[in-house]
């Protein structure tokens, strides 16, 4: 494999949300299979899993924060719906690419698409300052009492 040039925490924190899903969405006895490949000028990382797999009508919700599969019984194997949520946000900060190929029942396949030269966020871009608070209870309780 050639080197890629990335951010060793956030792609390591990408493939652990990855391959902690395949492990938990496979039943027992399944196989779950990471590897690398090279793609012209990327590093293709792949997760697959001959899990429960993912209905095409999920594939999109499930990227998005506390959103679990609605059709699939995700809710029983327990967690929060924030992993997918997480890959995406890093993986767009690396400058990869995330694909996702599955059928129902017989399991899936993430694909991280991981350019050799780093095309990611600068430094100044990550440091943009987190939008406030906006709830009314929130923003009444940050305001000195009234004299
Ligand atoms: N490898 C997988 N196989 C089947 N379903 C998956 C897989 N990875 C993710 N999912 C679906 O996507 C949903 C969101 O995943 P994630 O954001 O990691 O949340 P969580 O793991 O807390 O449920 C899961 O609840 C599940 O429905
Ligand atoms: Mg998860």
């Amino acid at each position: 494999m050639p080197a890629v040039s990335s951010d060793e925490r956030w792609l390591a924190h990408v493939l652990v949300n990855l391959v902690s899903n395949a492990v938990k969405f496979t039943p027992a006895g399944g196989r779950v299979t990471v590897r690398a490949i090279r793609r012209d000028a990327a590093v293709a990382l792949e997760v697959e899993d001959t899990g429960i797999g993912i209905a095409a009508e999920d594939r999109g919700a499930i990227f998005e924060p506390f959103r679990q599969g609605e059709r699939g019984d995700a809710k029983g194997y327990g967690g929060v719906g924030l992993g997918l949520a997480l890959v995406a946000r890093l993986t767009d900060l690396l400058g990869a690419e995330v694909g996702l190929e599955s059928a129902v029942g017989k399991g899936s396949t993430f694909t991280v698409r991981v350019p050799l030269m780093w095309r990611g966020r600068s430094t100044t871009q990550l440091l943009r300052p987190a939008r406030p608070p906006t709830s009314p209870s929130m923003a009444e309780q940050a305001e000195p009492p009234n004299r």
